[in-house]
């Protein structure tokens, strides 16, 4: 049975105990995160914690940046208390506006938030990492805090189902006619020899990974453009990619049935992969020498 944490208590998952009336239970009303962690060594916390401190504050959840530090400690516990300090892992974690009666406004203040997770285990997909896998396009249907990483994922629910009965691995979202990120990943194309994604704003996430990837990218002598690429244009990608906490870069080489350009991963996405590969694992190198 693993050990999770739940509102300051380590414990066995099946004793565990949240109230139906929850507010993440009954309104999706949280924010969560998801970590990635090799040997030990979370990747790009600080980048994590501030994402969730702004989600939280977007959201008016009483849980602020020293709060979120905190986690830090309860991630790293979970993954020693579940013996995941050796090979690869994710933490999980949440925090919902707390439980108290069911009404749409924020309870009385002082009402404590709930504080809840878990680690397991990750296992690399190492064959679709190199050869790369499905996608098909989905509609946006998601509201228009995306930037927010709130509990209420039915947006992407609904179209990693149509994803998963498609034989597809992700959805590649369209809004108003244009890519906005994957279902569960942010997602890069190259169109006319030149990489594009989607700008920040608050119809996308501003996923870690993505961030990382855009470093990498201007080291690596590679333009980025952050501009929106149209559905009409998709077909004529050349490359497309998602990346992710647990995606890293993926590449997609086929999209809603049809090849993307030669159908198998290419140069820019390739290039980048390994790049991001080298500064995962060199960041786990580096921090357990310190
Ligand atoms: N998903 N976009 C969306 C909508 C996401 O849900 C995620 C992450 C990303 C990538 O962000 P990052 O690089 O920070 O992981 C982009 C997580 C892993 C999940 O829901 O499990």
């Amino acid at each position: 049975m693993s050990t999770v944490y739940l509102n300051g208590e380590y414990l066995p998952k099946d004793r565990a105990r949240i109230s139906p009336d929850d507010r993440g239970f009954i309104f999706g009303d949280g924010i969560y995160e998801v970590v990635r962690v090799i040997e030990g060594r979370i990747f790009e916390w600080d980048a994590h914690a501030e994402r969730m401190t702004r989600g939280l504050a977007g959201l008016r959840i009483g849980f602020g940046a020293r709060d979120v530090d905190g986690m830090r400690e309860v991630c790293e516990r979970l993954v020693r208390d579940n013996g995941l300090t050796v090979g690869e892992a994710t933490v999980y974690a949440q925090v919902s506006r707390g439980t108290a009666q069911r009404i749409h406004h924020f309870p009385p203040a002082g009402t404590p938030p709930t504080v809840y997770a878990f680690a397991a285990k990750f296992t690399v997909p190492r064959e679709l990492r190199e050869k790369g896998g499905v996608a098909i396009t989905y509609p946006d249907y998601r509201w228009a805090r995306c930037d927010l990483k709130t509990v209420n994922l039915l947006g992407a629910v609904l179209a990693r189902q149509a994803a998963a009965e498609a034989g597809a691995y992700e959805a590649i979202l369209l809004r108003d006619g244009v890519m906005t990120e994957g279902a569960a990943t942010n997602a890069f194309t190259v169109v006319d020899g030149i990489l594009r994604t989607y700008p920040l704003s608050n119809y996308i996430l501003p996923g870690i990974t993505r961030r990382v990837v855009v470093e990498l990218a201007e080291e690596t002598g590679i333009a980025v453009v952050q501009e929106p690429v149209t559905h009409a244009e998709l077909p004529l990608a050349s490359e497309l990619f998602v990346c992710g906490t647990t995606t890293d870069v993926t590449p997609v080489v086929t999209l809603d049935g049809r090849p993307v350009g030669n159908g198998k991963p290419g140069p820019v996405t390739t290039k980048l992969r390994d790049a991001l590969a080298v500064r995962m694992y060199a960041a786990v190198a580096v921090s357990s020498s310190r």
